[in-house]
């Protein structure tokens, strides 16, 4: 369809009425990215501070990802798992030498990863650790956000997230997030894994106190329990380290990946673990059409050799600092607190401060996409590759901003 002939109202008007109601975004209807900036249907250039919720680490359209994927989509697609291609071998390679883990499974979504995971630990419990069948628990954490699947709601406590889904599957349990002690205690013989994101990116950026996860991987260890990180948000850069976890040198059992890790550009994620654990899969007993596939595995190669050759996970704490003090210093008297985490921040807004959204409506006219998260939280996760001076002007439009806003 030519944009040129539409006008964005038209736009939201078919979206409106044709599509599902499940999301409600702002009104700008996107055509166009490069790095960190992006342009709507009517030629106005915005910059991208959400990152698709941080899929987009890299930069929109990295001409060294898009050339990967235009590359392979030329040659061959797709060809199931029933065949090898000769893209798989490379990217699990790829991913198995960045994270260290011995075996990788590759999904599309990242709740398939988070799904794959679940799988694992189960089986493991039962084959490994001998639980008793259907007997498995598996602890997570209060404001948790893994996906939408009906395993992953399961263990969720937004109640909009679980309204009207029922019923749920069980061997779940939830302890409040970066209690290390509660988690501890809610450990039985029956526990085979913890699930946990080493900072909440969909609760607000919630970034556990100091320690926690190295208490964490202590008990895992103690208990024989696997220790299982979604990094699916939080790795690939965002916190200015590849993965979240190495801010306390505690290693997990296993990991899932998604998002960053196809720079956007494709659905791509894995489940990554040493032998014990991946061990547990035979042929047959999991998998999926796309997974794997030889546009993804391309594509993720290069996603994953532009954020190692590039700087952009050291980029991401330099500019990550650098927002992070511009927007304390804005001081606004609205604030109620200021969460970073290397390029990642959850700005905190007080109660009576009328709602994140009209602080994100105002900022789009500004030319800064942001997104509430909640109804308190502005969220501030730009590309990795931004620079001082885009930083410098983000600064500005969020001066401007709140001082009209109050
Ligand atoms: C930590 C975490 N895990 C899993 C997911 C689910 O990923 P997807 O939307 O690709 O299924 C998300 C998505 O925001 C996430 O932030």
């Amino acid at each position: 369809m030519p944009s040129q002939t539409f006008s964005a109202q038209d736009f939201i008007a078919l979206e409106e009425r044709y599509g599902a109601h499940n999301y409600h975004p702002l009104d700008v209807v996107l055509t166009k990215g490069q790095g960190v900036w992006v342009w709507d249907v009517e030629g106005r250039k915005y910059l991208d501070c959400l990152a698709a919720y941080s899929a987009v680490n890299q930069g929109h359209n990295h001409p060294r990802i898009v050339a990967a994927m235009v590359e392979q989509a030329q040659r061959i697609a797709l060809t199931s798992r029933a065949f090898r291609n000769d893209q798989l071998g490379p990217f699990v390679k790829a991913v198995s030498e960045l994270t260290g883990f011995s075996r990788v499974l590759p999904m599309n979504s990242g709740a398939e990863a988070v799904e794959t995971s679940l799988k694992a630990a189960r089986k493991w419990g039962e084959k490994v650790k001998g639980v008793p069948a259907g007997q498995q628990e598996i602890i997570a954490f209060e404001h948790n956000f893994s996906g939408r699947t009906i395993a992953i709601i399961s263990f969720s406590d937004e109640a909009q997230y679980r309204d009207g889904f029922g019923p749920f599957t069980p061997g779940f349990k939830l302890v409040p997030y970066g209690d290390a002690e509660a988690l501890e205690r809610a450990i039985t013989p029956n526990t085979v894994a913890i699930l946990m994101e080493p900072v909440q990116g969909e609760g607000g950026i919630i970034i556990p106190p100091a320690g926690t996860l190295k208490k964490i991987r202590e008990i895992c260890t103690k208990h024989r329990v696997l220790m299982i990180l979604d990094e699916i948000q939080s790795g690939l850069g965002r916190t200015g380290k590849m993965f979240a976890w190495e801010h306390e040198g505690a290693r997990p059992d296993a990991m899932t990946l998604g998002k960053a890790l196809s720079g956007g550009m494709y659905p791509v994620s894995v489940f990554v673990a040493d032998d014990e654990v991946m061990g547990v899969f035979h042929p047959g007993d999991h998998g999926s059409t796309f997974g794997g596939n030889p546009i993804g595995a391309a594509v993720g190669q290069a996603a994953i050799k532009v954020l190692r050759e590039e700087g952009l996970v050291e980029n991401a704490a330099v500019q990550g600092k650098r927002l992070g003090d511009g927007i304390k210093a804005i001081g606004a008297a609205s604030f109620q607190e200021v969460r970073q985490i290397g390029l990642w921040i959850g700005l905190e807004l007080k109660p009576l401060a009328g709602g994140a959204r009209r602080y994100c409506e105002a900022l789009k006219d500004e030319g800064m996409l942001c997104k509430e998260t909640h109804e308190h939280t502005i969220r501030v996760a730009p590309p990795l590759c931004i620079t001082a001076n885009e930083v410098d002007w983000a600064l500005d439009k969020l001066q401007k901003v709140f001082a009209r806003l109050g």
